[in-house]
């Protein structure tokens, strides 16, 4: 690729300018997790909560963002680091905007995510970790996919034939198959309140 000939535009309006006009910090809450460790109705829940308070705020959510953006990837290993790579470009922009943005993605790769870190700013990234038992995981199966995969109907299923490699040191772990929905949401706001990420 060439990219000899592109010069970077600086915007005129900052990351800066757009954070005061908000009144809050923005940055990446990037979920991570098995298939049905409850990653997007956390992600959900607390975006309500942030955006009821007058938060600037805006989801990116695996299974749709593989309707559209990511519609030609699929999952083997390559596929799925381009899959985060372009989430983490795309997250990256809403930090720009000034936007508190969350990104709901299985993400198994540690090296994929710790490329999505290194996209933005220290302080930026908060890497919240959606431990949940692959058992329980299997056990609720909201989509029926573990069952598929288990009949080998699924190659490379997360958890299942493909791995999944837990974050080394996350900002935050959420245990969803011990506490409540409710207790995560909590759990996750006070850290961004008590880390001066919101709203005073
Ligand atoms: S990632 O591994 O590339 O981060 P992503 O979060 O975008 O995955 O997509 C995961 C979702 O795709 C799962 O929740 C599930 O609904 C669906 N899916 C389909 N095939 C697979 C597979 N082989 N492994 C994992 N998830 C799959």
């Amino acid at each position: 690729m060439n990219n000899l000939h592109l010069v970077w535009h600086n915007a005129t309006v900052s990351k800066a300018d757009r954070q005061r006009l908000h009144g809050h910090k923005s940055a990446v809450l990037w979920f991570t997790g098995l298939s049905g460790a409850g990653k997007s109705t956390l992600a959900n829940a607390l975006e309500q909560r942030l955006h009821a308070e007058g938060m600037r705020t805006y989801l990116l959510d695996g299974d749709n963002i593989r309707h559209g953006l990511n519609r030609d990837l699929g999952f083997s290993p390559a596929d799925r680091t381009e899959n985060i790579r372009r989430i983490a470009e795309v997250a990256k922009l809403f930090v720009d905007a000034g936007t508190l943005v969350m990104t709901a993605f299985i993400s198994p790769y540690q090296a994929d995510r710790e490329l999505a870190r290194s996209l933005v700013e220290p302080g930026e990234f908060i890497e919240i970790y959606v431990s949940c038992a692959l058992e329980t995981c299997e056990k609720r199966d909201p989509k029926g996919l573990y069952r598929k995969a288990r009949a080998g109907e699924i190659p490379e299923f997360t958890g299942i034939s493909a791995p999944y490699e837990p974050p080394v040191s996350p900002e935050l772990v959420v245990h969803s198959d011990r506490q409540s929905l409710e207790e995560s949401v909590e759990q996750i706001y006070r850290y961004l309140a008590a880390q001066g990420y919101l709203r005073a």
